[in-house]
């Protein structure tokens, strides 16, 4: 990443997904469950500890939550008992016996190769039984392995310990996926062994968005490098059009960047995100030309005109809209729409994914307000005659 006037320093590590941040804002509770399913660690005997299941869709913060439990986790039982966070992503790893060799990796000195899954497992579980250690395992994005093992490694890693006939727990099995669901495909002999809280990470709105993206913008950007539309917008695009993913946020962040370093702006204005979301991932309507009509095509001018001379607008009011519309179509031979005729035109256009609503304003969040401009110019120029 460029390194100009915008950005700080470490802004790359700070706008890397595996960066978690000391505060994960609307996470809280998801936070405060997963560590409460710990509890049971601080008594003499760890007995009755529940295997919690996360889920949600990408970029909901199941990971980065995890790794914040997990590292309060470690803190409090520090002083009473040893304890590994084994964090392993399953869909990186693919297949359960790799999984099992990465847990053997981390608490054995047996050789990688050379043994069966469950060989490893029992060697796992043996040591960590002799030394009386403990091992957190968290399988993240296990929704692929469940339906390729039917959950047969939950199920091997959990039968070991009964097996064993022991009163402690020594592996406690986090499972981290994108649909409940998907839980069901595991054979019941496995699916009954997750038996602590379901805990859902629902997907991120507007206004929780922009939490996170005003946290990343202090954390990466030089003070006042930001403009709060530009924020605004880049959480905006985040909920409506990322489905409400913070990945999908942090990285518009930092594409708004790259775009106003290039164009030398001292500040990221919103025209800079809607450039930068025209490459990151674009969401033009192919076909605008068939989207509306001769009327929706001024009214659209209208906005863009708007936007392209308000570089830092976020959204526009009715009022803005109305009277931009009104002194182009004045310009313009077409007759003009009446109050209520551009109000059904607005509504029709905000249908059709040509304008978005925000609050009581407009926002223009897929592509540049110069490039929609340039593009709808000939498409209205025939009125302009
Ligand atoms: N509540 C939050 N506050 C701050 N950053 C967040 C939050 N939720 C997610 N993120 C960030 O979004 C990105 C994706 O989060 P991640 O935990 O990997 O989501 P998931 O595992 O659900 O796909 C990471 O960079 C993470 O730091
Ligand atoms: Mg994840």
């Amino acid at each position: 990443m460029s390194r100009g006037k915008l950005f700080l320093r470490d802004a790359q590590r700070k706008l890397d997904v595996s960066y978690v941040p000391t505060t994960l804002p609307h996470r809280e509770n998801q936070i405060d469950t997963i560590v409460a399913c710990f509890e049971p660690l601080l008594e003499s005997l760890p007995m009755g500890f529940h295997p919690p299941l996360l889920y949600g869709p990408t970029g909901t913060g199941k990971t980065s939550c995890m790794k914040k439990a997990g590292e309060k986790i470690e803190s409090e039982v520090r002083e009473k008992l040893s304890l590994h966070y084994v964090h392993l992503n399953c869909a990186v790893l693919g297949r359960s016996y790799l999984v099992a060799q990465k847990m053997a990796e981390r608490v054995t000195s047996i050789p990688a190769r050379g043994y069966g899954e469950a060989e490893l497992l029992t060697k796992t579980y043996e040591e960590l039984e002799a030394r009386d250690e403990y091992m957190v395992l968290v399988l993240d994005d296990v929704d692929e392995l469940i339906r390729r093992d039917s959950g047969h490694l939950l199920f091997a890693i959990t039968r070991l310990e009964e097996a064993a006939e022991l009163e402690a727990n020594r592996i406690l099995p986090v499972l981290i996926m994108k649909k409940a669901k998907t839980l069901m495909i595991a054979q019941p002999a496995a699916r009954s062994k997750v038996t602590g809280p379901k805990i859902e990470f629902p997907p991120y709105d507007y206004g929780e968005m922009r939490s996170i993206v005003r946290q990343r913008v202090r954390l990466a950007f030089r003070r006042d490098a930001v403009s709060a539309p530009a924020a605004n917008q880049i959480s905006f695009n985040g909920a409506r059009l990322g489905s409400g993913d913070a990945r999908y946020s942090i990285g518009l962040l930092q594409m708004s960047g790259v775009a106003a370093e290039r164009g030398n702006s001292k500040k990221v204005r919103v025209e800079h995100v809607r450039m930068a979301q025209q490459t990151y991932d674009d969401r033009i309507p192919r076909q605008i030309g068939d989207l509306t009509d001769a009327d929706g095509f001024l009214v659209l001018l209208a906005v863009a005109k708007f936007f392209k001379h308000h570089r830092d607008s976020f959204a526009a009011s009715r009022t803005i809209i109305t009277a931009s519309y009104r002194k182009l179509a004045t310009a313009s031979q077409s007759p003009v729409l009446s109050g209520s005729q551009l109000r059904k035109k607005l509504a029709e256009l905000e249908e059709n994914g040509l304008l978005y609503r925000s609050g009581r304003g407009l926002a223009l969040p897929y592509m540049s307000a110069e490039s929609l401009y340039e593009r709808l110019l000939p498409l209205t120029s025939g009125q302009f005659q």
